[in-house]
């Protein structure tokens, strides 16, 4: 592989399974040191120690991204041992889908909390430790855009996620922090094959113009992209990888 991060570390949230760990993998093996965070530490140690084995220098640590002051001392512990942070992908997210009578205070408050609030406090934690050329890659998704049943909490947190990566580019752009994001239309993770059924995926791949669902690979490709050099001009963007579902009125 490249080294087209070689010497950046870069912090990913949701980094144990799914397109975090897609993306953690890619990014090591274009040469930078990863951090992993998810909600147990086991479960980023053993995908950080996966990574490590490639010859890549990964460490995972367990954090709730919710939790501000948990994700705040990971985030500057891990800035504290590699030396600085240059790239935060914001990936984590409880992926869950909820028919509108179905939705209690109880899910708003978790989907938001984790949804958003933990961009914010990754953001919040993270800047400051960023030194210019730094990146930003939020993970939101084409349910931001366009609506389907059950997506209704899912969706305002995802169009939300496209909002504030607009204002956080605006607000670090004079320190030459660049902040975008990527919407994702379906990727068959164990989070989405939790709460989509055979028949749904299957209208999927017929909806979408390339006749096929994305593969992580395709999005951890985007970020890389983002978080790298070639971007330099692009900030403020949310980016479709989504084979052309979003442009799709009928096929
Ligand atoms: N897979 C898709 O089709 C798809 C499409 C559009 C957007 N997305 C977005 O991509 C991101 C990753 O999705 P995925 O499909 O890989 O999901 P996934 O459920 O397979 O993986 C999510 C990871 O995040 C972790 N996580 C959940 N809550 C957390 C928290 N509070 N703190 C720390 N870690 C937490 C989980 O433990 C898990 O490892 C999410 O933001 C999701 O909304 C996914």
């Amino acid at each position: 592989m490249g080294g087209e991060l070689r010497d950046k570390v870069a912090i990913i949230t949701g980094a144990s399974r799914g397109l975090g760990r897609a993306i953690a993998e890619l990014f090591a093996a274009e040469g930078a040191a990863v951090v992993l965070v998810d909600l147990k530490p086991h479960w980023a140690e053993a995908a950080a120690e996966a990574i490590a084995a490639t010859g890549a220098t990964a460490i995972g640590y367990g954090a709730d991204v919710s939790d501000r002051a948990a994700l705040t001392a990971v985030i500057d512990d891990a800035a504290a041992r590699l030396g600085r942070i240059d790239i935060l992908v914001n990936n984590a997210m409880w992926n869950r889908y909820d028919l509108i009578a179905d939705i209690t205070p109880e899910t708003f408050a978790r989907m938001t909390g984790v949804g958003l609030g933990g961009i914010v406090w990754g953001i919040q934690a993270a800047a400051p430790h960023m030194p210019p050329g730094g990146a930003i890659i939020n993970i939101g998704s084409m349910a931001g855009r366009l609506g389907s049943t059950g997506a209704l909490l899912y969706a305002a947190v995802k169009a939300g996620v496209d909002g504030l990566t607009r204002s956080a580019s605006v607000e670090l752009g004079p320190r030459k922090i660049r902040v975008n994001a990527i919407a994702p239309s379906t990727v068959a993770t164990e989070g989405v094959l939790a709460i989509l059924n055979e028949d749904q995926i299957a209208r999927r791949i017929t909806q979408t113009p390339v006749g096929r669902l994305g593969e992580a690979v395709d999005i951890a490709q985007a970020a890389l992209w983002l978080a790298g050099e070639r971007s330099s001009f692009v900030t403020g963007q949310s980016i479709a990888v989504d084979g052309g579902i979003g442009h799709t009125l009928a096929r």
